[in-house]
């Protein structure tokens, strides 16, 4: 097959970073490449150079047969270049047809042809057997969706290349699914995918070929048939990965946190009553939309309650905003870092200790050593990937961002932990190092929460799993009963039990 793109020697610095060392990739017509490394490898940095959106400081790129210039994004896009960002691109307030051809209304002695466009639109969501109303607003479609639309963007452009940064970090297993099904046909039109995900099995369902980096440099490429995991791993960190779940030696106690009948009106959540135990790792399935988040969020103080109540050692406590929960020793770790999690133009230290500010004060001063010391603590312990503990949290990569929003809490000592989505986006080694601490923290006695969507994940680390379902806690599956079948068939709707 012929190379569409081929990046030869492609170097980028920022300050205080190398972000990018002599690195090449290849990529044919039509193939689905993934693109893999840990956080902070330089796998957003190197499609930015070829999207327009940074402009790379040595190398050559080769697009269809010509070395070409990016000199802008738009200039990359009339090239045929598409890429679709994590944090999508989309105006919330227009509708999808007006997203799609944004900037290139159909025009008819100078006026929209309103209805030409929206047919034109439909027909390529049609074509790709998408159920989405191209004259909805975009505001009104879900995350899937979303995306959705922004790949027909991209069709409708005729892009030869398209990028997905880390698309699937918030979709659903059935949204993957289908995006996967989108991504064949692209494929089949002749579309070269590069697809960049965390997701060890995404890459065996969907990609014909990798390239891995690691620490911004050319590790190496491989063809899917012809790798297994553990090699993949392997060359993704560098070392071997022994055991993702790490063994854990703690005891179950007295019962911490109860929650009984929690419900925000019917609007997420109807019902939810549970209890979580001294030592113990309770987990909450539940397909996207079940009502996990808004039920954490109302523990948390976030959201109000419209009912029922929360006890901590058996005395009712009243949360009203996140201060009261802190102040009770509840921690929310949440999974949209970008809005709740992070204060993005502050440091990587000032982010680290902003909860617990209490904990590094002299005589009501700041101790700035001490702040220094406790931030160095975590970014080694993380193994955060950061020029030093100084850097604005806006200049991470993704999944070192989560890892500064771990830090401030495993620094602020809660006794209740909740993790939303804690390894999204997270690298296969440093989601290790998160279960380690999540072991760590129970075998310390604390209480943790761990929601999650990836059903691997939530029977590694749990103890005890509740799942939900629209709304309501449709089952509890003790630890030598899981079973992905017992647990889906609660998160469908098709099996309840009585709590
Ligand atoms: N605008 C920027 N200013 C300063 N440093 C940056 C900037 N963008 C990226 N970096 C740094 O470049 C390196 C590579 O980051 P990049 O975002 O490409 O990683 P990544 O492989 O996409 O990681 P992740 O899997 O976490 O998304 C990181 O050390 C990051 O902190
Ligand atoms: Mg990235």
């Amino acid at each position: 097959m012929e190379d569409i793109l081929r990046l030869r020697k492609i170097n980028k610095s920022f300050p205080g970073v190398k972000a990018l060392t002599d690195v090449d990739l290849t990529l044919k017509k039509g193939e689905v490449h993934a693109l893999v490394g840990e956080n902070g490898a330089g796998k957003s940095t190197l499609m930015k150079t070829i999207s327009g959106a940074y402009k790379k400081d040595s190398g050559s790129i080769w697009f269809d047969g010509k070395e070409v210039e990016v000199t802008s994004p738009k200039q990359s896009e009339l090239m045929g270049i598409s890429i679709i960002y994590q944090e999508l691109n989309l105006i919330e307030r227009i509708t999808v047809a007006e997203n799609v051809f944004t900037g290139r209304y159909p025009l008819k002695h100078g006026l929209v042809q309103w209805g030409k466009m929206t047919r034109d639109a439909q027909a390529l969501f049609d074509e790709f057997d998408l159920k989405i109303d191209a004259k909805r607003l975009v505001r009104s479609l879900t995350m899937a969706q979303k995306q959705m639309v922004e790949i027909i963007k991209a069709v409708s452009i005729n892009a030869k290349v398209i990028i997905m940064d880390e698309p699937t970090s918030s979709l659903s297993s059935k949204e993957t699914e289908s995006l996967f099904r989108i991504i064949r046909k692209l494929k089949a039109n002749g579309v070269a995918v590069v697809f960049i995900t965390h997701r060890l099995d995404e890459i065996f369902a969907v990609c014909d070929r990798m390239t891995v980096l690691r620490d911004g440099h050319y590790i190496g490429e491989r063809d899917i048939q012809s790798i297994t995991k553990s090699e993949m791993i392997a060359m993704m960190i560098g070392r071997e990965l022994t055991q993702q779940y790490p063994e854990r030696s703690n005891e179950i106690g007295e019962v911490t946190l109860e929650v009984k009948n929690i419900s925000d009106g019917g609007k997420h959540v109807n019902d939810v009553s549970f209890s979580a135990r001294r030592g113990e790792v309770l987990g909450f399935y539940g397909l996207v939309g079940a009502g996990r988040t808004e039920t954490m969020r109302m523990i948390f103080g976030v959201d109000p309650k419209a009912g029922g109540q929360v006890f901590l050692h058996g005395k009712e406590i009243h949360l009203k905003s996140p201060r009261d929960a802190i102040g009770h020793g509840i921690g929310f770790i949440t999974e949209n870092r970008r809005d709740e999690g992070l204060f993005l133009r502050s440091s990587v230290r000032v982010n680290t200790v902003m909860v617990a500010l209490g904990k590094i004060l002299s005589h009501g001063f700041i101790n700035y050593k001490k702040e220094a010391e406790v931030s160095q603590h975590y970014v080694d312990k993380l193994r955060t990937a950061t020029p030093s503990i100084n850097q604005k949290a806006m200049f991470l990569s993704g999944g070192n961002q989560q890892k500064v929003v771990l830090s401030k809490w495993l620094f602020s000592d809660s006794e209740i932990i909740i993790f939303d989505e804690p390894t999204r986006g997270i690298d296969v080694g440093a989601r290790r190092e998160i279960y380690q601490i999540i072991n760590d923290l129970v075998a310390d006695g604390k209480t943790v929460v761990v929601v999650s969507s990836d059903m691997e994940e939530i029977m590694g680390v749990s103890d005890r799993i509740l799942v939900m379902y629209e709304g309501n806690v449709a089952g509890e599956v003790q630890k030598e009963d899981f079973s992905q079948s017992l647990i889906t068939e609660y998160a469908v709707g098709e099996r309840t039990q009585p709590v």
